[in-house]
């Protein structure tokens, strides 16, 4: 094995470790959404990230699909997913959020309603699949299906034909279907649904991930044949303003949406600065 080979993994150890004791210490989470006192520019850049997507994936006869993922955990994907899906639904599209994170999914939360029945128990057969939808309360235009009951083999039920089937069903009743699932360099689930879909958006975290974490993502979808568009930059935080306004942007910032590289010779090691430009090869 190649010392660099080696590092690698070590580093891929260490930052599992460090990830996992993240996901112990944060078992306290807050669920942010889009709401009238949200301030502006977050709204703006949800609004600009919708565009952006929709550029990417243009609408169709049959529903768009579109999935979300990140490297490690907390980088914000759920954040990021349910409130993309809102701002589709407040465009006036039809849109159905599913919950495909069927080890821990916290979708549920955001619109403070029980997991089950949800996606799981759909695909096994215990439940229809108009059993499993939820209209959400925050628009009419958005319903949500939970991740449903735990289940100890996710990736099974994920890549089968039951699934295939469900979004098939669900492309004929809605214009976005959006898919929110677990880190890709911890757990492979999100690689049994990307085919599936029309396009996968990765998360990271500004001044959290490693730009070779993304790097190896993006790699990774690229190897499963995904069709990648973009990378999403959440939490990003303006050096300047930062200094200015500190107390509010530390609450939350989204970015627009920047585009994504797969070459992972680019810059290893720092997390993700504004400087750090990706583009798209
Ligand atoms: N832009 C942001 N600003 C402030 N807090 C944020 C932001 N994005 C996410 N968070 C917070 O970080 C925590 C993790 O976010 P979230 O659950 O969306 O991450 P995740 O990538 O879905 O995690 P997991 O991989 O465990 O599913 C939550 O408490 C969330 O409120
Ligand atoms: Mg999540």
């Amino acid at each position: 094995m190649s010392l660099f080979r080696k590092i690698s993994e070590r580093l891929h150890e260490k930052r599992v470790e460090k990830a996992s004791k993240q996901a112990k210490k944060s078992s306290h989470r807050t669920e942010y959404l889009l709401n009238d006192n949200t301030p502006f520019d977050v709204t703006e850049a949800f609004r600009n990230l919708k565009a952006a997507l929709s550029v990417s994936v243009p609408r169709k006869e049959g529903g768009v699909t579109i999935m979300t993922t990140s490297a490690y955990p907390e980088d914000g994907k759920t954040t990021v997913t349910v409130n993309l899906a809102l701002m589709f639904a407040l465009s006036d599209a039809k849109v159905i959020l599913i919950d495909a994170d069927i080890r821990k999914g916290r979708v549920a939360k955001y619109f403070k309603c029980r997991t089950i029945p949800g996606l799981s128990d759909c695909l096994s057969g215990q439940n229809s699949l108009d059993e499993v939808i939820h209209h959400s309360h925050m628009n009419e235009n958005l319903s949500y299906i939970t991740c449903g009951t735990h289940s100890p083999k996710p990736y099974e039920l994920l890549e089968s034909e039951e699934m295939q089937n469900l979004i098939e069903e669900l492309k004929t009743r809605y214009d976005y279907i959006i898919i929110d699932t677990p880190p890709i360099l911890l757990i492979s689930d999100a690689l049994a649904i990307s085919p599936f879909t029309d396009g996968v958006a990765l998360v990271c975290r500004h001044q959290v991930s490693y730009v070779s974490d993304i790097a190896r993502a993006l790699n990774t979808l690229k190897f499963a044949k995904a069709n990648i568009l973009g990378v999403i930059v959440n939490d990003y935080k303006e050096p300047k303003q930062h200094k200015f306004y500190g107390g509010y942007k530390k609450y939350y910032y989204y970015n627009s949406y920047s585009y994504g590289s797969t070459n992972p010779e680019e810059k290893e090691e720092d997390p993700l600065e504004p400087s750090d430009e990706i583009t798209k090869e």
